[in-house]
């Protein structure tokens, strides 16, 4: 089968190849893979930002396979796996979703019949992320006030939708050429952040969501009420430590502050999926896709997430 790899790190390195396709084990799922999409993590882990060498080799990746999020239909079911058939349109996550075939065993549920395998394809990492984000660690209530930074890309295009069906009131932040796109998701208030500064607002939120990260502790503190929680999501590109550039100066400065800074790496779980999928059945959430690119420009797909001014999710169509 078809699977993309790289042997270095760098722009422009990933390439197709054939590999072994796998075979399911008694617990798992085999899923011919129909769309998939790009995240930031992907994209570190192929540019070799250090903390990704730390992990995966420092000179050339140990693991050359990339990729976490799949849609697409169960071709095969181990002997113990009673809930999934062939034939069944699926979504998920799991690691090196890029290629033609995945074993999955957590981190799967029934694709929602009223969005595409592209829609689906582009859920795992960044649905997640907003679910477990607004919900466990920021525990937004109904009525609460919730900004959320970085609204329009992938975590934050599912955040806008999720906050709004957790019953909070939700300020966005994004810039010009996605007001109407954040807007049309639901958000009560979308603020530009080129026109105006969103931490000069007179505004208190009890949850702010900070997914771009781009305004430092000092400037987000204003905008807090007194028991308020920051969950960080994620920050600006860096070479070294990525978004850690970000997140490390925010949890230390924050140490002594009456609110609450939380930071966490999202899991795929099966549960969480099925809370996708019912959100997603129930027309309360939609992923939103700019732009669909086929399995052989994924390179191209890479390059514009790099830019770091990607718009909702970019998926990717493997058959
Ligand atoms: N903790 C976790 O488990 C987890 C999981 C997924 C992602 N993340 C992290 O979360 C971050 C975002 O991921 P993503 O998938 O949403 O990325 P993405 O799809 O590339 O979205 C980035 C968005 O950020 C916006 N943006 C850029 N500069 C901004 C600024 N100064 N103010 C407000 N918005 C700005 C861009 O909009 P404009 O073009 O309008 O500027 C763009 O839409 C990344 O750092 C990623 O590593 C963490």
């Amino acid at each position: 089968m078809k699977a993309v790899v790289f042997h270095s790190y760098g722009m422009d390195v990933l390439k197709i190849e054939e590999v072994e396709k796998p075979t399911p084990k008694e617990n798992e799922v085999l899923v011919k893979v129909c769309a998939t999409s790009v995240n930031p993590a992907e994209w570190y882990g192929m540019s070799g930002m250090f903390l990704a060498r730390l992990g995966n080799g420092l000179f050339k990746p140990k693991d050359n396979r990339l990729g976490a999020d799949f849609a697409g239909i169960v071709e095969a079911v181990g002997r113990d796996v009673t809930d999934f058939k062939p034939g069944d349109e699926v979504f998920g996550g799991r690691s090196g979703a890029y290629t033609e075939y995945v074993c999955v065993q957590k981190g799967i549920a029934r694709k929602p019949a009223n969005i595409t395998f592209e829609q689906a394809g582009s859920v795992a990492i960044a649905g997640l992320t907003a679910l477990q984000g607004l919900r466990d660690h920021g525990n937004l209530q109904p009525g609460q006030k919730v900004l959320i930074n970085g609204a329009s890309g992938g975590v934050g295009t599912f955040a806008v939708q999720i906050a709004k069906a957790l019953g909070a009131e939700v300020t966005a932040v994004c810039s010009t050429k996605n007001v109407e796109m954040v807007r049309s998701l639901g958000a009560d208030l979308v603020i530009d952040y080129t026109k105006e500064d969103f931490t000069r607002t007179r505004q208190r939120y009890d949850l702010f969501l900070d997914v771009a990260g781009s305004r430092s502790w000092i400037e987000c503190r204003r905008i807090l009420t007194p028991k308020a929680t920051v969950v960080i999501i994620g920050g600006p590109k860096g070479k070294v430590i990525g978004p850690l550039k970000h997140i490390i100066p925010m949890r230390l400065f924050s140490m002594r502050a009456s609110q609450k800074v939380v930071f966490f790496i999202a899991n795929f779980n099966r549960e969480d999926m099925e809370v996708m999928r019912k959100l997603m059945e129930s027309g309360k959430v939609k992923p939103v896709i700019d732009r669909i690119y086929p399995l052989n420009q994924i390179n191209e797909a890479m390059s514009y997430l790099g830019t770091g001014h990607a718009k909702a999710k970019i998926a990717v169509t493997i058959q």
